[in-house]
């Protein structure tokens, strides 16, 4: 090879080399071989040369562009190898770690105990109903046979909307429902009987300490149809209690009591007992008030078109807080609004968990 040949095969090879990346590679290669290339225009003056000096001119040059061609090969995988090794160093990852927590995610306990509720009172025949949370007062009072300066209203605390707030036809002021009871009064009015329903909702009274809070749940029921009583009542209160709380023989007492929409009217107490400041359900030689229940009025039913010589039945309603505090042994309301992850973990259930009575709530 001459001497002018062995420096451009230097040259170039060294500059192949000296390719930092692809791109570089690429310049360096159009630069020899491309169609304006070092190489290229050497070959183009062989047709030029004498015959015998073209055959070893032309065996010099195609050895060069072989070996050109074949440092640009070397260049190209070897650039190609430390760009993936950037990239694999890059994105790192290390399998030792441990796996993330696939499943962070808790269920309130405010909706497990009403999936709890659900599941229990679907299993006895009930549907669930709902209702608005902004109510006119009509339905929240009047119709449940709470008339106007009925000291009932007192109790209730409500939060009264801004009169200027549309009213409904017949001028009844807009309220934050009190109770979930107005819902058994939409269903009597939209439905006609057998009516067997459960009301789980949101409920307000301005009412702010460590057992309430000013938003807080219940969970109404009605059934009403030509033949359900007192014995209905207690028999499907009884058997509540006692899947829900999950004691078999839990005892459980019905006290007279009164609401405006029942008559008779009653509270239910569940036996408990409480040692050392630890509350524990089941037989004991104390009670616990959960729930409040009776007949429904015959003047209810007729507020909703329904005769009551013809229908009766029973209602009941509960605080979905307070029956949650009391199964699962937490000391206060409010965290349940507070939005403090460190209680939901610690409280909460796991979204797989399901409520079912077969596998117990
Ligand atoms: N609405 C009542 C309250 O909030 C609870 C209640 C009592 C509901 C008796 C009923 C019932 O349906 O029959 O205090």
């Amino acid at each position: 090879m001459s001497d002018d040949l062995q420096h451009l095969k230097d040259e170039t090879i060294t500059a192949v080399k000296a390719a930092g990346d692809l791109a570089a590679l690429e310049a360096v290669r159009v630069s020899a071989l491309g169609k304006k290339g070092r190489i290229t225009g050497r070959m183009k003056t062989l047709g030029g040369l004498e015959p015998a000096a073209r055959k070893a001119a032309g065996q010099a040059l195609n050895a060069l562009k072989n070996a050109v061609a074949e440092a640009i090969e070397a260049r190209k995988t070897e650039l190609a190898d430390a760009e993936l090794g950037a990239r694999l160093a890059g994105e790192r990852l290390d399998v030792t770690l441990p796996a993330r927590p696939d499943r962070l995610g808790r269920i309130h306990p405010i909706s497990q105990t009403m999936e709890e509720l659900v599941a229990i009172f679907g299993e006895m025949g009930f549907t669930v109903a709902e209702g608005p949370d902004i109510e006119d007062d009509y339905h929240n009072f009047t119709a449940l046979n709470i008339p106007p300066e009925h000291p009932a209203r007192q109790e209730h605390d409500t939060f009264y909307l801004p009169a200027l707030l549309p009213m409904l036809a017949g001028g009844s002021r807009m309220v934050l429902r009190t109770h979930t009871s107005p819902v058994q009064i939409r269903t009597m009015k939209k439905s006609r009987p057998p009516i067997r329903i459960i009301v789980p909702g949101r409920t307000f009274r301005a009412d702010s300490d460590a057992t309430h809070s000013p938003m807080f749940h219940q969970v109404e029921g009605l059934v009403i149809d030509e033949s359900s009583h007192m014995g209905h009542l207690k028999g499907t209160l009884i058997e509540f209690c006692r899947a829900f709380f999950g004691v078999e023989d839990l005892p459980v007492r019905f006290r007279p009591s009164y609401f405006p929409f029942t008559e008779p009217s009653a509270e239910v107490d569940i036996g408990c007992t409480r040692a050392d400041g630890q509350l524990k359900i089941g037989h004991g030689d104390d009670w616990l008030e959960i729930l409040g229940c009776g007949m429904v009025h015959p003047k209810v039913l007729v507020n909703c078109g329904i005769d009551p010589a013809r229908y009766q039945g029973f209602a009941f309603g509960m605080g979905v807080e307070r029956i949650a505090m009391l199964k699962y042994g937490m000391p206060d309301l409010r965290p349940f609004f507070d939005s403090d992850q460190r209680w939901l973990r610690h409280y909460g259930f796991l979204p797989l968990e399901a409520p079912s009575l077969v596998r117990g709530l």
